[in-house]
């Protein structure tokens, strides 16, 4: 069986550390180990555009960002298929007739979209769009044959509504083929990787909540937010004993500091769990443990910005590539549909008499 791997992002902002950690980070693993038939990272600008109808400025702007986001954090467009979700209309007719296999009860028992009903206060104005996104979203892993799914957990009712939706047209039109395979999800395994906390240590690191890191920001920028990191409010004097648990620089610590670190910047301590052990003891105050923080962050981000500034010198050949590869994923989606037709029977050809 043919392995291909499929996930994407909605460009409505840049990336930032939770993006890395929870999914950037695995993309250039699965990159490097090469175990795929092909990999494509879908811009979901479509998908974007069912809340931001009225902000098209905001997913234009952002494609090529989160474009650029990506190769900075090590995606080699050599490897790695970054195409345009609407740049490939077939997603959009599969799309109309997997609409036809879900029922809006459904849709609206999906505990993602729920959540995101709420949460953009849609309860009384909900496009259409925006809560059939889960059907085009089967579209796009349907599409493409995708066996792995990389997602962070909240997608996880995404992936479960595509099988069903996989085995309705199954069900329905009972194909002579298979035509799509099984995707499957692969999310973070690690819990802070999966959900790290934002800069003010009270809800996850996103855009829309003003509390993250961003892959592009710079030096000073970093530090500054860094220094005002939520830590542990009791901890008043250095002597004092300091709490890990809600502490943002221990969390963003775990995530990303390992012994080499230490070496290099904090040779005093081993490792984390000696840094910890001191903190919790009293005697270690949090500038040390955010300067160290910094320099942790600094050394991910520097070779990062460095290849954005690059990136930032070929914004045309970007987005030609992402054009050109925008038509391999419609030819490939494209002989899905075919094949979906023929299932549905609507090969009107075959009613020619020759
Ligand atoms: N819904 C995904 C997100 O918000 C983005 C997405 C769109 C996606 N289509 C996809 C992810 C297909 C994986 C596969 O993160």
């Amino acid at each position: 069986m043919k392995n291909i791997i499929l996930t994407g992002d909605r460009p409505t902002g840049n990336l930032h550390l939770g993006h890395y950690v929870g999914s950037l980070k695995k993309r250039v693993e699965l990159q490097e180990e090469g175990n795929f038939d092909r990999f494509y990272i879908m811009v979901a600008d479509t998908q974007a555009l069912t809340d931001n109808a009225n902000n098209i400025d905001k997913v234009k702007n952002n494609l090529i960002q989160v474009v650029i986001d990506y190769i900075s954090a090590g995606i080699d467009p050599n490897k790695v298929t970054i195409f345009i979700q609407s740049r490939v209309p077939e997603l959009a007719e599969m799309t109309t007739y997997f609409m036809n296999l879900v029922t809006l009860s459904r849709l609206q028992r999906n505990p993602t979209i729920k959540e995101e009903i709420k949460h953009r206060g849609f309860e009384n104005s909900l496009p259409i769009g925006f809560i059939n996104y889960p059907v085009s979203q089967a579209a796009d892993i349907l599409a493409f044959g995708a066996t792995i799914v990389p997602v962070g957990e909240d997608q996880l009712p995404m992936i479960e509504q595509t099988n069903e939706i996989l085995n309705s047209f199954n069900y329905t039109y009972k194909p002579k083929e298979e035509i799509f395979a099984k995707p499957k999800a692969i999310i973070p395994q690690d819990k802070i990787c999966g959900r790290l906390p934002g800069l003010d240590g009270k809800v996850k690191m996103s855009k829309s909540a003003g509390n993250a890191i961003y892959l592009c920001d710079d030096e000073a920028t970093v530090k500054q937010k860094i220094m005002s990191a939520y830590t542990d409010p009791d901890h008043i004097r250095v002597n004092d004993p300091g709490k890990l648990e809600g502490n943002i620089v221990f969390a963003y610590l775990d995530a990303f500091a390992n012994d080499a670190h230490f070496e290099k910047y904090l040779p005093e301590y081993k490792n984390l769990d000696e840094l910890k052990a001191h903190y919790t003891r009293g005697g270690l105050g949090d500038v040390k443990v955010k300067l160290f923080l910094n320099n942790v962050i600094n050394e991910l981000l520097t070779p990062i910005r460095k290849r954005r500034e690059e990136c930032l010198k070929h914004i045309n050949e970007l987005y030609e590539m992402l054009f050109e590869n925008s038509l391999i994923a419609s030819a490939h989606a494209r002989e899905t549909l075919n094949k979906m037709k023929d299932a549905m029977g609507l090969n009107y050809e075959k009613l020619l008499n020759n």
